[in-house]
């Protein structure tokens, strides 16, 4: 599907990208613009200073240069280590990379919030891997609530980035779950308002991250590069990393009340 830059006038491309989603219902959208607009790229910098305070930490995965805000979002953002086998890891990729690798990374987009990386969506399964995105909604999201039908496939090379940004919460509801294939990384969730004050996580490969209410509303996330990837002063060397990420639909009954700066947060 081609992407046309045509559609979208440019002063749209970036922090008004929910403004955006709500004149184009998701259904008449290509793909490729549908995984786009999740994202809405905050003015956040990555040369932020190195984590400096680690005290009484949670979680073995968070580390923070802020106690207030390791408190703060020690419920929302949770990681579970080895969710997926090898063999299951193996499974999905088998899946994912015939349809990928005839697409290009991309060094750069539009919205300038991923850099190389491609990326796909995908509803339909096989058995086996459609019984793992069965296991991640049923471990992320609560009783009643509804996923969005198709998987987010998203392909980062081993020089990719994804830059602080917060998905658009027009497009998809208080919860995000991801699996990690291929690669650990470290993920940076920084207070919208201070990008100085940050948590970083570290994302094992195999594991599913869970983000939802306040460190899915308030705060940006994204993926250190190379030369960024340190959890707790080690090194975490990045490879190329294969994500997998469910959401569920966004609250429809909150839309009309829903802008950047009233985030809805149940
Ligand atoms: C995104 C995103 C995180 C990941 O696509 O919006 O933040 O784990 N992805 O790949
Ligand atoms: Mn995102």
């Amino acid at each position: 599907m081609v992407f046309n830059h045509q559609l979208i006038p440019s002063y749209l491309m970036f922090n008004t990208c929910n403004a955006f989603a709500r004149v184009l219902p998701l259904k008449t959208l290509p793909v490729k613009t549908v995984c786009n607009v999740l994202r809405c790229l905050s003015n956040a910098t990555s040369n932020r200073d190195q984590l400096s305070v680690t005290t009484n930490v949670y979680t073995s995965y968070l580390d923070s240069n802020s106690q207030q805000t390791l408190d703060l979002i020690k419920d929302s953002f949770k990681v579970i280590d080895d969710f997926v086998t090898e063999d299951e890891e193996q499974s999905l990729f088998k899946e994912i990379e015939p349809y990928v690798k005839r697409l290009r990374y991309e060094t750069s987009h539009w919205d300038d919030a991923i850099h190389e990386y491609r990326e796909t969506e995908r509803s339909k399964w096989t058995q086996e891997n459609q019984r793992i995105i069965d296991r991640v909604r049923n471990t992320a999201f609560p009783a009643g609530v509804a996923p969005i039908r198709s998987v987010h496939v998203l392909d980062l090379a081993k020089t990719g980035v994804i830059k602080a940004h917060v998905d658009a919460v027009r497009f998809c509801g208080d919860t995000i779950a991801g699996i990690s294939l291929l690669s650990s990384s470290v993920m940076r969730l920084a207070d919208e308002t201070d990008n100085t004050v940050f948590v970083d996580a570290l994302i094992k490969r195999r594991s599913l991250y869970i983000m939802s209410g306040i460190a899915r509303y308030k705060f940006t996330h994204e993926i250190l590069g190379q030369q960024m990837s340190v959890f707790k002063g080690q090194a975490i060397p990045r490879d190329r990393r294969i994500s997998v990420i469910c959401r569920n639909q966004p609250d429809y009954s909150q839309r009309e009340d829903m802008n950047d700066n009233n985030y809805q947060i149940r």
